[in-house]
């Protein structure tokens, strides 16, 4: 059997690999237009920050797992082809701002179609609206060289930072499709090394509905222990004691219960604005106010965390030195689509603070084009003033303590382990006073580092 995959990014890259780990006489073949990407996946230095993806792919690369560029040629050799281009939320026309842009998507559904002969199963695993199948099966059908098609919806619930365990053992694996022989199929290659009972069949839309409502669900328990720790904030409550007490219910449980900045990551925020435009486009106007309010909480706390910086410094950071410690969207990778750090930087910016970034994993050149992006109108237009903003007051160093270094405040945006047991009382030294530092992840000892001086502040905690 042969297996293509169209996209190796987050999603493709890490789950191939899996695949061909687990499944040796599978020829694994996963391309992309970008040839950049591709020379990273063939070189020692991956494209991607996530822990344990090296071995994985050094044990499959050159066996069975290849990297390359050649679209038509995976296309047609292969047997099933796996969907795993970016979706972003549409930027530009109808549904702007919140519609996924299917651009990507319907390129590869043409090409699939102009390239293959025989029979193919074409695999969905990028997150889509619901009934995206349905497009992608009628622009296959226009296929003219006689090729035929089953198409499934095969959505993936790893979460970056833990890729590797979330792929060698699921909670479930979700297929969704209308051909029983090619349900069984696919479900074939993960038996390899997932228990049956945990391969779960569905039809396309259920499967498809899934993956979106799984995403909203989540985001929607850290908008609602977020939307409690303002609350917090505002009485004598603390969030932690709270999140902590109502886990212990075996109805609520304990994950997905951590008070932060606000949460991040390419998925949360576009699959439930999908969801909302979905609603909207089927007249559900009360089901697309309930959801989209979790987006609107996460905004909110993203604004609250600047502002706070703000009040609490004496109403001014203009000028001010403040070091960001984390850039990614959480721990573990390098990975900085929609972060909350983007949004607090911007908001501290425009406030004209000068920044000084670390984060272990994120490149420079990412963060500083995250930062230009937010500053951009929706039309990706930047003022020359904001353009200056950022050349003349955001600096990237590589550690934490050259980021400290005069500032007048820290504030930690990601939970790097790192940060848990950085030396503060070297770095309160080198501190402006008074020394400000707010926890975005209540991560550090607040206890402690009052005793060294710090003024401290943190999500959810009055004082
Ligand atoms: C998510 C889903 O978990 C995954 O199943 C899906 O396939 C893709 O989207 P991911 O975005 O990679 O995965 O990371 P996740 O661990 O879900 O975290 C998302 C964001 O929520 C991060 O910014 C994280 O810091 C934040 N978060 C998570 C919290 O603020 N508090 C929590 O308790 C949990
Ligand atoms: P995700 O997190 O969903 O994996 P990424 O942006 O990391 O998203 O990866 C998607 C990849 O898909 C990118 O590397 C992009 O170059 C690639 N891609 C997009 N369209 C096509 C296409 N038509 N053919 C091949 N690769 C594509």
């Amino acid at each position: 059997m042969k297996i293509c995959c169209i996209g190796a990014g987050y999603v493709g890259g890490p789950t191939m690999a899996m695949i061909a780990k687990q499944c040796p006489e599978i020829a694994v073949h996963v391309v992309d237009l970008n040839p950049q990407r591709i020379a990273a996946w063939n070189s020692d230095t991956l494209p991607i920050y996530e822990p344990g993806l090296d071995e994985v792919v050094r044990e499959a690369r050159g066996r069975n797992l290849t990297f390359s560029t050649n679209v038509d040629e995976a296309i047609a050799e292969a047997d099933i082809i796996f969907i795993a281009v970016n979706t972003p939320t549409k930027h530009f026309g109808i549904g702007a701002g919140r519609a996924a842009n299917l651009e990507f998507i319907e390129k590869c559904a043409r090409q699939i179609a102009k390239v293959s002969e025989g029979h193919k199963i074409v695999v969905e695993k990028s997150t889509l609206p619901v009934r995206t199948a349905e497009a992608i099966k009628r622009i296959l059908s226009s296929a003219d060289n006689g090729a035929t098609f089953d198409v499934l919806s095969n959505p993936e619930f790893l979460a970056e930072g833990t890729a590797i365990d979330d792929l060698l053992d699921p909670d479930r694996v979700l297929i969704g499709g209308e051909s029983p022989k090619a349900v069984q199929t696919l479900a074939e290659v993960y038996a390899q090394w997932v228990p049956r009972e945990k391969i779960l069949s569905t039809n396309l839309w259920s499967s498809e509905l899934s993956k979106l409502t799984a995403n909203a669900f989540l985001a929607q328990r850290v908008s609602s222990i977020n939307a409690i720790s303002a609350l917090c904030e505002a009485t004598e409550a603390d969030v932690d004691e709270v999140s902590k007490a109502i886990g212990t219910d075996s109805r609520i449980g304990p994950k997905f219960l951590k008070a932060s900045v606000g949460f991040g990551g390419s998925c949360f925020q576009k699959d439930i604005l999908n969801l909302v435009y979905l609603c909207e486009h089927f007249g559900l106007r009360e089901v697309a106010d309930y959801w989209e309010q979790v987006v609107i909480m996460n905004d909110y706390q993203k604004r609250r965390f600047a502002e706070r910086i703000c009040r609490t410094m004496f109403n001014t950071v203009s000028d001010k030195k403040i070091a960001i410690l984390g850039f990614a969207f959480k721990k573990d990778t390098n990975d900085t689509r929609e972060s909350a750090a983007i949004y607090v930087c911007r908001d501290l910016l425009r406030e004209r603070a000068r920044l000084v970034i670390y984060d272990p994993k994120v490149e420079k050149e990412t963060i500083v084009s995250e930062l230009l992006s937010a500053l951009s109108d929706l039309s990706g237009t930047i003022s020359d003033l904001d353009r200056e903003l950022v050349e003349s007051n955001v600096t990237v160093v590589d550690n934490a303590y050259d980021a400290a270094i005069h500032s007048h405040a820290i504030a930690l945006l990601t939970e790097w382990d790192e940060f848990r047991t950085l030396d503060f009382e070297r770095i309160y030294q080198t501190m402006q006073k008074p020394a400000f530092i707010y926890d975005g992840r209540n991560i550090l000892d607040r206890q402690a580092l009052r005793k060294i001086g710090f003024e401290i502040f943190a999500i959810g905690k009055s004082n």
